[in-house]
């Protein structure tokens, strides 16, 4: 942490929900360091699981298989937003999970109950220190509903996959497209903690912004906020 960075107002919790690619992560880190805050990339978390799973042979296609092995690896996530890691029993895999296996496969695993409640206690373990940016799908609705600022992140399609793209290096924006769209009806759609904007969120259509531009925004409901 940066000595000359502001003193963390140790209780503030802002919670920041979105598609991918609507620019929750760029926006969520910047936003920590700007404020002195912690940072938890919960998808990191889905993704991790992901990896573990598709390493042991489970089909990830199979609710009850995924359910009876979902407690088993040990996944701690690192909350510096200069350098978060995401590490599965004693292995980093910041680089593993951003593949287009896991991609494909995350949606089925985050549709399964009981891989929700596990990552949720483990969100609610280090949320409950305080002082923290917390990305994600249901932060707002259901891991930390009390969060003092919850903003819902949004961005054109396009807009996304040009983003996405660039962030992977793929020259395939329309694949990035299709397969991001996929990944968005599965999550909006299943049954447990759909991606959905929580009343009281205050939403912001990335499109027409600079990075720069939204952190802004963001910092600004912070200022606004009760907290
Ligand atoms: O934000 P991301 O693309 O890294 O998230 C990966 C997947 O994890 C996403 O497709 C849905 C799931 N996810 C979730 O279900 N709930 C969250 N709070 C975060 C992510």
């Amino acid at each position: 942490m940066s000595a000359t960075r502001p003193a963390a107002r140790t209780s503030l919790v802002i919670a920041l929900d979105g598609a991918s690619g609507s620019g929750k992560s760029s926006t969520s880190r910047a936003v920590a360091i700007r404020l002195g805050l912690r940072y938890l990339d919960t998808g990191a978390m889905y993704r991790a699981l992901t990896w573990w799973l598709l390493r042991q042979g489970v089909d990830v296609h199979d609710p009850a298989a995924v359910a009876a092995r979902c407690g088993e690896p040990e996944i701690v996530s690192g909350t510096d937003p200069t350098a978060p890691t995401i590490v599965v029993d004693g292995i980093d895999v910041g680089t593993e999970i951003r593949t287009d296996k896991v991609n494909a496969a995350v949606s089925p695993v985050s549709a399964v109950p009981e891989v929700r409640a596990r990552l949720l206690e483990l969100q609610r373990a280090v949320i409950g220190q305080g002082g923290i940016v917390v990305e994600g799908r249901d932060i707002g609705s259901v891991v930390w509903p009390q969060a003092e600022v919850k903003v819902f992140l949004s961005a054109d399609p396009s807009a996304r996959a040009e983003r996405r793209a660039a962030e992977t290096g793929s020259i395939d924006v329309a694949g990035t497209q299709e397969s991001l769209l996929a990944r968005d009806r599965l999550d909006s759609g299943r049954a447990t903690a759909p991606l959905t904007r929580v009343d009281g969120a205050v939403h912001i259509d990335t499109t027409p912004y600079t990075l720069d531009e939204v952190v802004e925004q963001v910092v600004a409901l912070v200022g606004a906020g009760p907290a």
